[in-house]
C-alpha cells in the first residue's frame, strides 16, 4: 500500500478529505488506473492519497463467518485494509468492467466490508457513514449503459452504508494505455472529484 501526496490541481475537495484508491484490475498500468490517476492528479496537494492495488495483495476469498459463535479473527492484511478504508473520508474502486460488473478483485474487497460491518462491536457502519464512494472504470464497449450495472452495485453499496456517491468515472479502451485516446473521459477526469455527491438511499432493509 503507498501514501502519496497528490500534485497540486485545482479541485476543492474539501477540507480534511483523504482519498483510498482500490486498484482492482487483473493487470497493473492498465486502463483504470491510468484513469485513476488522472483524476487523482486534480486533487489538491494537501489531500492525502493512499493506492492500493489489490491484484499484488494475497488476500484470500472472503470466508463468511458473520454467524459462527467463535467471532472473527482477521489476518494482518485484512486488518490492513480495513484500517485504510474507515482512514479514508472517500473510497475509490478503480475496478475495469469485467462482464458487465466489478472485477473479482473488487468483489472480494467489498465482500469483506460485510464480515468488517457485522464483527461485534464493530464501528464499521458508523464510520463509513458520510464518506463518499466513488467508481472508475475503463471497457472495451463503447455502450457505456453496459457498465450499468457495476454503477448500480456501486451506488447501492454507498446507500447502505450511508455514504454518499460520487457516481462513476467511464472510459473506454482494450488494450493498456487505450483509454489515453479517449478524450472525453480524459476530459471528465479533470473535474471528476469536483462532482456534487449526493447521499444515496435505499428503501427498506437492505441487507446484502
Ligand atoms: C475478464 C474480462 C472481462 C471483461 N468484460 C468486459 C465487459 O463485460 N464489457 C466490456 O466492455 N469490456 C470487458 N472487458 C474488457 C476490459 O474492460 C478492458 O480491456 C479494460 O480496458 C481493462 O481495464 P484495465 O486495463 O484497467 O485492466 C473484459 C476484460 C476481461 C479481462
Amino acid at each position: 500500500m503507498t501514501t502519496s501526496s497528490a500534485t497540486p490541481g485545482a479541485a476543492p475537495a474539501g477540507a480534511d478529505r483523504s482519498f483510498l484508491f482500490v486498484l482492482a484490475s487483473s493487470r497493473s498500468d492498465g486502463n483504470t488506473e491510468i484513469l485513476a490517476r488522472a483524476a487523482a492528479a486534480q486533487l489538491p496537494a494537501d489531500v492525502p492519497q493512499q493506492w492500493v492495488d489489490l491484484s499484488g495483495l494475497p488476500l484470500p476469498d472472503f470466508q463468511d463467518g458473520r454467524h459462527e459463535s467463535d467471532g472473527w479473527t482477521a489476518g494482518e492484511l485484512e486488518e490492513e485494509l480495513r484500517q485504510a478504508t474507515l482512514r479514508a473520508t472517500d473510497v475509490v474502486i478503480a475496478s475495469p468492467l469485467y462482464w458487465y460488473t466489478l472485477s473479482a478483485q473488487a468483489k472480494r474487497y467489498l465482500d469483506y466490508w460485510s464480515g468488517w460491518l457485522s464483527v461485534p462491536g464493530s464501528d464499521f457502519t458508523q464510520r463509513m457513514a458520510g464518506g463518499t464512494l466513488w467508481g472508475v472504470t475503463v471497457m472495451a464497449d463503447p455502450d457505456e449503459a453496459r457498465a450499468d450495472g457495476l454503477v448500480t452495485t456501486l451506488n447501492h453499496t454507498a446507500a447502505y452504508l450511508r455514504m454518499d456517491f460520487g457516481g462513476v468515472l467511464l472510459g473506454n479502451g482494450s488494450r493498456p494505455g487505450q483509454v489515453r485516446d479517449d478524450d472525453r473521459a480524459m476530459i471528465r477526469a479533470k473535474d471528476f472529484f469536483q462532482r456534487p455527491a449526493p447521499l444515496t438511499r435505499i428503501d427498506g432493509p437492505a441487507q446484502p
